[in-house]
């Protein structure tokens, strides 16, 4: 053990002291993405079926999954690391599934003031990775999210060992059938070792200016296809440097029709949304 420990520093200090990775896939560059955040959340519960069926019915390209793991170990999908449940803050990995199977994602849907809250959604529950899995299987893509990774030792083989006995990795389709996005580049790099050949995506939210530089994003696309970025901060440079790099950029969370098309006329790759009929009629009236 001590012996392979000494090798491998060996091998890094050799190596410019940055390890090797296999070269990441590149993504299409057409179609332009349309990634339906938590689904098409502006219209239904966040992470819900109605929210990722209606994302697939208005042709989004992706819907967005965010993920956590329970106590009992059950990969599920919601936003928060925690729920507000009978007034008590818990954290999903310190509760059970059955615990979470009492909350309500329409609870905070449903607020009088919103124009598409409805009592239809009052039932809804937060889905597990496996039933959302079941539910769509291959009639869409996906768009993962590791939350939180360091609360989750192992989530990201957990992870591939469903996608795999769903069959939705290593196939021959226009798009990947799974894109997998953190803030976490150790969790991405991680994710990278177990299959080289899924797209990842490196977060990033930033305050006011994007703090990426050119070294920084070759190093990036070590081990990613690209970068999702808080769509506040990019700019035609930015857009640039990222290009340059060989990687795309996936501004979020975009929901302005005006926002949206300065971004496209910047020359972003994708953009994720709470609405995606807004994004995909802009994208047709662009093309006529
Ligand atoms: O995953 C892109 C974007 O969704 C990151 O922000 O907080 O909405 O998961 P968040
Ligand atoms: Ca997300």
């Amino acid at each position: 053990m001590k012996l392979l420990k000494v090798g491998t520093i060996l091998l890094l200090f050799l190596s410019g002291c940055s390890p090797t990775y296999q070269q990441p896939v590149s993504l299409p560059s057409e179609p332009f993405l349309v990634i339906a955040h938590r689904g098409a959340s502006a219209y239904a519960p966040a992470h819900t079926f109605p929210s990722y069926e209606l994302a697939i019915e208005m042709g989004a390209h992706y819907i967005e999954l965010d993920l956590h793991r329970t106590k009992d170990g059950k990969l599920v999908v919601l936003h928060n690391d925690s729920i507000e449940l009978n007034g008590s803050e818990l954290e999903i990995d310190e509760i059970t599934t059955d615990t979470l199977s009492a909350f309500k994602p329409a609870d905070e849907f449903n607020r009088p003031d919103n124009k598409f809250a409805s009592q239809r959604f009052t039932s809804l529950r937060v889905p597990s990775l496996e039933q959302v899995l079941r539910e769509f299987g291959d009639q869409t893509n996906y768009y993962i999210e590791i939350k939180s990774p360091d609360r989750y030792p192992g989530i990201e083989q957990q992870l591939f060992e469903q996608l795999d006995g769903h069959h939705l990795l290593d196939r021959d389709d226009p798009l990947p059938k799974v894109i997998i996005q953190s803030f976490s580049s150790d969790s991405l790099k991680k994710v990278h070792e177990l299959s080289p050949t899924t797209p990842l995506i490196q977060l990033y939210s930033f305050k006011k200016k994007a703090n990426l530089s050119s070294a920084k994003l070759k190093q990036v696309s070590r081990y990613a296809s690209g970068i999702g970025v808080n769509a506040e901060v990019v700019t035609e440079q930015l857009v640039e440097a990222v290009h340059q790099s060989g990687l795309a950029i996936h501004p979020f969370t975009v929901n302005q029709s005006e926002q949206a098309s300065t971004l496209i006329s910047l020359g972003v790759n994708g953009i994720f949304t709470d609405k995606p009929d807004l994004i995909i009629n802009l994208l047709h009236q662009n093309s006529k």
